[in-house]
């Protein structure tokens, strides 16, 4: 195809860095993709709103309908349940391909969407649902899918563990930590999800999932987040040589007639200062992932913000865009029914 079409859900902290990136490096990504990637449009709720990338007026559009159904790739970076959800729903049925960034929906209604895109012969790709740039899914997903991985433990909620660490290293208060990590772009549009621990517990349950190949829901998470904890709480730890940090933590556990089951949970954590976990700082995120065979890995990077976010969305579509090209497919130029079927594994079809 001469282009494959992009319809871009949300410009906000993600969504206007991926319009950047899409903009200033399109000669790149049409070298690696090989064709154009052509942003057809911009759905927001306000078209002439403030944003952090600027883009000509008429791709901005509130007709997400008429967007998603002009595209051969949609990318969803709007959050919440609705109307992402039935967005998402229009553009599988219609066999375009979906990346999102949207854990919160994944970890509620994943099983359901990509039985659809299975169905649909498309793909729905989300490796920026977990841990910002770090990749972390696809390694889980297609290079562990060889071996047993008995345990995923880390830092996945860049929000909370920007708070934490400003507490313990400056004497920040709670709220002005809270504050700060808003205005840099970490925090969800409602950052109660993020204090509370439930985008740590969605992030849990997406992990769970590829790690143990079986679905996980985020109200199977036991989940506490970092509302309760006060400077004191930091003094103490600090005194006796600990750092309190937010962990999310999926095990694989076995019961006594050999059945394979799994324990998910997010709770604040005392770690020793010399642990590898207490030097994570600001909003980076740290994840161990512990195999079998393997043994241990450590994945480690930025975890929240714009930029970083949008590099793993970018990986997603340029993957994509690259399977559609090899198919000859795109499509608004060649009829569904030749867009190849993805390799999607038992983990992404089941979750
Ligand atoms: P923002 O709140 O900054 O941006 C959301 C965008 O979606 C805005 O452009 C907004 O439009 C648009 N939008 C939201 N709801 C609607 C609606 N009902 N109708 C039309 N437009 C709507 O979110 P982020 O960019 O921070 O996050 C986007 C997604 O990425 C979320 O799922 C989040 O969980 C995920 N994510 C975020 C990360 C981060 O570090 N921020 C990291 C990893 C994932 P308008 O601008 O007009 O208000
Ligand atoms: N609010 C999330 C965080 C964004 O702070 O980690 C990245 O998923």
């Amino acid at each position: 195809p001469e282009a494959l079409k992009i319809a871009l859900l949300g410009a906000g902290t993600v969504g206007s860095q991926v319009a950047r990136i899409l903009t200033e490096d399109a000669g790149m990504l049409a070298a690696r993709v090989g064709t154009r990637l052509e942003l057809a449009g911009v759905f927001v709720r306000n078209p002439d709103g403030d944003r952090d990338y600027r883009l000509p007026r008429e791709l901005y559009t509130t007709d997400a309908e008429a967007l998603v159904d002009s595209a051969d790739i949609v990318v969803e970076l709007m959050g919440g349940i609705e109307p992402a959800k039935t967005l998402i729903e229009r553009a599988i049925a219609h066999g375009s391909a979906v990346v999102t960034g949207n854990k919160a929906l994944l970890a509620q209604s994943g099983s359901e969407l990509f039985r659809a895109a299975a169905d649909a012969g498309t793909q729905l790709s989300f490796e920026a649902s977990v841990a910002g740039a770090i990749p972390i899914l696809r390694p889980l997903r297609d290079s562990l899918a060889g071996d047993t991985v008995t345990r995923v433990m880390g830092i996945a909620n860049g929000t909370t563990n920007y708070i934490l660490d400003q507490m313990d290293s400056t004497g920040a208060t709670f709220d002005d930590a809270l504050a700060d990590a808003q205005a840099l772009g970490y925090a969800e549009a409602d950052p109660t999800a993020d204090v509370e621990g439930h985008d740590a517990a969605a992030k849990a349950a997406i992990l769970a999932n590829l790690a143990f190949h079986a679905p996980f829901r985020i109200d199977e998470v036991h989940c506490e987040g970092i509302t309760r904890i006060t400077a004191a709480d930091n003094e103490a730890a600090s005194e006796a040589g600990y750092v309190i940090k937010l962990l999310a933590i999926a095990e694989r556990i076995t019961a006594r007639d050999g059945t394979a089951g799994a324990v998910l949970r997010v709770h604040p954590t005392l770690l020793p200062r010399e642990h590898p976990l207490a030097a994570v700082r600001g909003a980076f995120n740290a994840v161990f992932v512990e195999a079998e065979n393997a043994g241990e890995l450590m994945f480690y990077g930025p975890g929240a913000g714009g930029a970083p976010t949008a590099s793993a969305v970018m990986g997603d579509v340029v993957s994509i865009a690259r399977r559609l090209v090899r198919g000859g497919a795109g499509r608004t130029h060649t009829p569904k029914s030749v867009v190849p079927a993805l390799p999607v594994g038992e983990a992404h079809t089941s979750y």
